[in-house]
């Protein structure tokens, strides 16, 4: 199959202005490598569709994307408007959710030419991925206040952890690992002091490690593995965490590589039942809205993954994604470059150089 329907979600913020960069760039792989790209925009999932309907998407919102082969998603939240909960869980957690992604995929990765902000790091030194648990977790609507607006006013919010969650996550983080030329895995947990659930999931990580006798697994609390990612950052090549501790070692890890505004990220569902998602670690970044200077990176790098999934990591979409990472690789070292990173260049001359490189091959950056 070379022919793919993608559904387009910008969202809000600098989704929309990081979303056209991604597509230009997506767009110039996928004629260089003939890969067919049906693309259809979809106009809802953001708060100004929230303001003017009073949800975040239309009811048949699962029927309209359940036939795309993947959704590209820029960025959803707009909290002078919007609270936050409310327009991500009426959409991209639902998203998450009712297409089982399970598997939230986020490398992080030292770019040549990028600042680090770590004394003494070179390339190679930051290279691994996070793998999140995209589903369950400490991520629910469960729990409930009791005695509200009193003072014994109590709140609890439950997390959730099933066998089947946990399994089929540490399983691809296993795979992953095995992989991968150095074979190492480490789990986040937090079994001194979340009691239940962690000594739990520290089980379940031993229970797989026995089947992958070549990947050796580490087990680090939450705390002091933060800590490594920035004292140590060589010592990690897959790590696996829950929901929320994927979610802030995926903020973690790219600050010390730079910038959030290159980090990219896939949303799974390995089984191919519904279809995935990629989208920017980032979110709509209110503050650098509406003056075209966000690192459109993020989106561009999560644009190649995407090829690289619907072809199943072969072929046309392998080659693309091989593509558009050397293209980033280059711009990063000698191109222009975005506040972020340093630069002054807007969001559009990065997405366009990165997309000549893309369109031309070309091997070094020149204009
Ligand atoms: P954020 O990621 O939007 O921004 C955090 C900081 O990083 C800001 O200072 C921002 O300017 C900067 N930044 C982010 N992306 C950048 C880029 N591409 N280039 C340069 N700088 C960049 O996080 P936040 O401020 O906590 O959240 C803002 C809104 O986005 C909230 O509504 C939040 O819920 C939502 N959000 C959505 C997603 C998503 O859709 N996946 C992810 C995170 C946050
Ligand atoms: C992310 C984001 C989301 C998350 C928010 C916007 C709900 O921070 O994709 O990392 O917490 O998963
Ligand atoms: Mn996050």
């Amino acid at each position: 199959k070379n022919s793919f329907s993608i559904a387009l979600i910008a969202g809000d913020g600098i989704g929309k202005e990081v979303m056209p960069e991604g597509l230009r760039v997506v767009q110039a792989a996928a004629k260089r490598f003939d890969i067919q790209l049906e693309l259809k925009v979809i106009d809802w999932a953001s708060c100004d569709y929230y303001a003017a309907h009073g949800q975040m998407m239309p009811d048949d919102w699962k029927d309209q994307l359940a036939g795309c082969d993947a959704i590209y998603f820029g960025a959803v939240g707009w909290p002078a408007t919007v609270p936050d909960h409310v327009s991500l869980w009426g959409s991209l957690l639902k998203f998450r959710r009712e297409f089982d992604q399970y598997i939230n995929l986020r490398p992080v990765r030292l770019f040549e030419g990028v600042p680090c902000p770590l004394a003494n790091r070179k390339p190679g030194d930051i290279d691994y991925y996070v793998v999140r648990e995209n589903t369950e977790g400490e991520y629910t609507s469960l729990g409930g206040t009791m005695y509200a607006g009193t003072e014994r006013e109590i709140v609890i919010q439950e997390s959730v952890f099933s066998r089947f969650g946990a399994d089929r996550v540490l399983k691809y983080a296993f795979e992953l690992a095995n992989n991968r030329p150095r074979k190492h895995l480490t789990v986040a947990t937090k079994s001194n002091g979340i009691a239940i659930s962690m000594p739990w999931w520290d089980g379940r990580a031993d229970a797989m490690s026995a089947g992958y006798p070549e990947v050796t697994m580490d087990k680090q609390h939450i705390d002091i593995l933060s800590a490594r990612f920035v004292l140590q950052p060589t010592r990690f090549d897959v790590v696996v965490a829950s929901n929320l501790f994927g979610d802030i070692l995926s903020d973690l890890g790219p600050a010390t590589t730079g910038t959030i505004g290159l980090a990219p990220s896939a949303n799974l569902n390995p089984d191919r039942r519904f279809p995935s998602l990629f989208e920017p670690v980032h979110g709509s970044a209110p503050d650098i809205y509406g003056k075209n200077i966000a690192n459109p990176i993020a989106m561009i790098w999560s644009g190649a993954l995407m090829l690289d999934f619907l072809t199943a990591g072969q072929g046309a979409g392998r080659a693309a994604h091989d593509a558009i990472v050397a293209a980033i690789e280059d711009v990063l070292k000698s191109g222009p470059r975005t506040p972020d990173l340093g630069g002054d260049a807007s969001t559009t001359e990065l997405g366009e150089a990165i997309a000549f490189h893309v369109a031309k091959g070309a091997n070094h950056f020149s204009l």
